[in-house]
């Protein structure tokens, strides 16, 4: 499918839905490559006709855009599907569609296909530009569509996309994933690796900060991978971003230890443009573990990156993932991650108990390790990351930070939301325009959020 023929197909559907007033629900699980497929999704619906509504139960065309990566975001995507079993039997012309890296799985595909009859059709990874065929199909042919394919070669350019904020976004530079952590299903269902042209990059970019966007992150499964047309590498790539021009942040999701290089932490000491963030997961402390997970560089490595960054940005923002329980997780395996988290003294974490992912290396490793014991070290890493988020969120007040405002507060006190270049929520009292960046002054702080005053 290439974007010409997709083109036509939006077409084609938005002609059957002339003098209708379709309307369509997209339901997202996962991470924010699967948020920015469906900002895509959504751009693509708009364009067939539909108006997008947040009610399953008013909608023609419901899209379930569904997540792998661990078990439990499967299960609540199945909870949901089936709860539509209601919105379709009040109307049986209901068209339901799942698509992502769950179904991009055969097992899960086939299993929708057997027990979710009600359900119109079945896509993978490439929804964004099958979709309108797809619902042309459903609309036309009247029967069920099941079309999962290796995800494609090429990357789609120039698909209509719907974003929900105008002043924070996300641009995809690469898709794929080759590096087969072995926990990790997405280098099965997300494919090779594959990146966009700088030129594209920069193109979206600039028009971007054109429409008054101020936060950009650059997205892929291991932005590291990146390799544009002429070898543009992502240092490159991010410095280039970075020189555009414009008042604005650039920051990026996700890069992997083994290959964020110091050429990278230099590209961004180099530029004000550069948000003062690195999410950087380390998933474990241990180099046992590491090895078994087959990701390629040590905790000692890790920390000398990480003292490397702090040197050259000493306000920089380190934030982390940690699998708790990988299979055969020792209690002293155990207790190098929390030494890790206490000596890096990451400002958040994102933790997760392993999940075992069918066909995937770690899901035949011997795993001795009881659920209970993998729940009460999850307790114990989130208990000392919250000790010290705490007292890194505490020494903060007083202190004054530049915050892009993006949103409305969630009350009278604190009118308005933003953002530190390091990524940090904040409540904010006081008056300023959403998009503007503004000096705040930070008042009181918790684990997880800082409060402030407009200065
Ligand atoms: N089990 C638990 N967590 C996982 N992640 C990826 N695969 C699994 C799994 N099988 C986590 C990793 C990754 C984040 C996006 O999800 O920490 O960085
Ligand atoms: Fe999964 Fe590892 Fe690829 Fe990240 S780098 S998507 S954890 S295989």
């Amino acid at each position: 499918m290439d974007t010409e023929t997709n083109r036509l197909f939006i077409k084609k559907v938005s002609e059957i839905n002339t003098a209708l007033s379709p309307k369509a629900a997209v339901d997202t699980y996962g991470c924010q490559q699967n948020e920015s497929d469906s900002e895509r999704i959504k751009g693509a619906l708009i364009e067939m006709g539909y108006a997008l509504t947040d009610s399953e139960a008013e909608a023609d065309v419901v899209v379930v855009n569904t997540c792998a990566v661990r078990e439990h975001a499967e299960q609540r995507a199945l909870g949901n599907i089936g709860a539509l079993t209601h919105t379709k039997r009040a109307n049986k012309n209901q068209i339901i569609i799942i698509c992502g890296c769950m179904t991009q799985q055969d097992h899960i595909a086939e299993k929708i296909k057997k027990s979710y009859p009600y359900v119109t059709a079945v896509l993978g990874t490439d929804a964004p530009i099958r979709l309108a065929e797809t619902l042309y199909r459903c609309l036309t042919e009247k029967k069920r569509v099941f079309d999962v394919r290796p995800p494609m070669d090429d990357i789609p350019e120039g698909l209509p996309v719907f974003r929900e904020s105008g002043v924070k976004a996300w641009i995809p530079i690469m898709y794929g994933c080759e590096n087969f952590c072995s926990y990790c299903v997405v280098p099965y269902v997300r494919g090779k690796e594959r990146s966009r042209p700088p030129e594209k990059i920069l193109e979206e970019a600039r028009g971007l900060i054109e429409s008054g966007c101020r936060d950009i992150t650059l997205l892929g499964q291991n932005v590291n991978s990146y390799r544009g047309a002429g070898d543009t590498d992502f240092p490159e790539l991010f410095s280039m971003v970075c020189s555009l021009e414009g008042d604005f942040l650039v920051r990026f999701m996700t890069s992997h230890p083994k290959d964020a290089t110091k050429r990278l932490i230099d590209a961004m000491a180099s530029s004000p443009r550069a948000a003062r963030h690195l999410h950087l997961p380390v998933q474990s402390g241990s180099d046992r573990v590491l090895s078994l997970m087959n990701r390629k560089y040590t905790s000692a490595s890790y920390e000398e990156l990480i003292r490397y960054a702090r040197e050259k940005m000493p306000d920089i923002t380190v934030t982390s993932d940690i699998i708790v329980g990988f299979p055969g997780e020792t209690e002293e395996d155990f207790s190098q991650t929390l030494n890790l988290c206490d000596s890096v003294g990451f400002d958040a974490i994102f933790a997760f108990i392993y999940s075992k992912r069918e066909g995937t290396p770690a899901a035949s490793m011997p795993d001795d390790v009881s659920r209970e014991e993998k729940g009460a070290r999850f307790d114990r890493l989130m208990a000392l990351q919250n000790a010290v988020s705490a007292g890194k969120h505490a020494s903060l007040v007083g202190t004054r930070a530049r915050v892009l405002i993006d949103g409305p507060g969630g009350n009278d006190e604190y009118p308005l939301s933003g953002r530190t270049g390091g990524g940090r929520l904040v409540h904010i009292s006081g008056d300023a325009a959403v998009g503007s960046f503004r000096e705040v002054e930070i008042t009181s702080a918790t684990s997880w959020t800082l409060s402030g005053r407009v200065l």
